[in-house]
């Protein structure tokens, strides 16, 4: 049985005090839903006062990105070690980590395995660009980002994956829910080829891309769609707890 679960990537964004206002604000609301993991992944500099007030809550921590080496001179770089005392989770392969920082396949793969190894639970996340979309070329690319960054790495059923589209990321224009479904079935049966079946059915896969408290239940309502990976409306302590309390419902019902 997978776990619902959504998280809130608040990519650059917010202080130090700005993530602790909205931490006050949403906390006690989220920790309240009980049948939905829930995870936060403010930047990096806010990470150990949010460790501190999740303390004590059922709402994890996670991180947005991470280096694969465990330390030495890599100045400004962040490693596993560093995380895990804080996070539960990191997100790797971001969209903006591989188009304006130039991560590619390979360097994923190794931050996976890198994370893994440190018992960090990776969120992987994929998609395909719109003049890829457009071009038929979807699976392909998904099929590619998947394989490389799973390559060489044991089955383990921790991993969660996002779905993002880079075409629906912070545009307002979600995919539909029939169109996020088609794609995630098709990870699960890349992921099912690469390990087997039955991890590939434990693996909880994600929707991200524009979600909203407005068109999160058109996703989860499909079983094969486990939760959502939200940016813009995680800021937001209503729009973020609406998405959670939505998900905890729909999920319970459709069971
Ligand atoms: P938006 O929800 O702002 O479109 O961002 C999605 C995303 O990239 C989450 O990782």
């Amino acid at each position: 049985m997978r776990i619902p679960f959504v998280a809130g990537n608040w990519k650059m964004n917010t202080t130090v005090s700005e993530a602790e206002k909205i931490v006050i604000e949403m906390l006690e609301k989220l920790d309240r839903i009980e049948e939905v993991e829930k995870v936060l992944c403010p930047p990096f500099v806010s990470l150990v006062s949010i460790h501190m007030m999740l303390h004590d809550s059922s709402v994890k921590l996670g991180a947005q990105n991470m280096y694969f080496e465990t330390k030495g001179a890599y100045t400004g770089e962040i490693s596993p070690l560093m995380l895990r005392e804080l996070c539960e989770f990191v997100i790797l392969g971001h969209s903006e980590r591989r188009w304006y920082f130039g991560e590619t396949d390979e360097i994923v793969n190794k931050k996976i395995k890198a994370a893994l190894s440190n018992n960090l639970k990776p969120i992987l996340c994929v998609g395909e660009r719109l003049e890829e979309n457009e071009a038929g070329k979807t699976e392909e690319v998904i099929n590619r980002q998947v394989t490389e960054a799973l390559n060489g790495i044991e089955p383990v059923s921790n991993l969660v994956i996002a779905y993002e589209p880079v075409w629906a990321i912070g545009t307002g224009k979600a995919a539909s829910g029939e169109q996020a479904v088609a794609t995630i079935r098709f990870i699960r049966a890349v992921v099912a080829k690469i390990w087997d079946e039955s991890i590939a059915l434990d693996v909880r896969i994600l929707y991200g891309g524009s979600v909203t408290s407005t068109n999160i239940a058109e996703f989860i309502s499909y079983p094969e769609i486990d939760g959502a990976l939200v940016g813009g409306a995680s800021l937001k302590a209503d729009e973020f707890v609406s998405i959670v309390e939505q998900t905890a419902k729909i999920k319970k019902r459709i069971k």
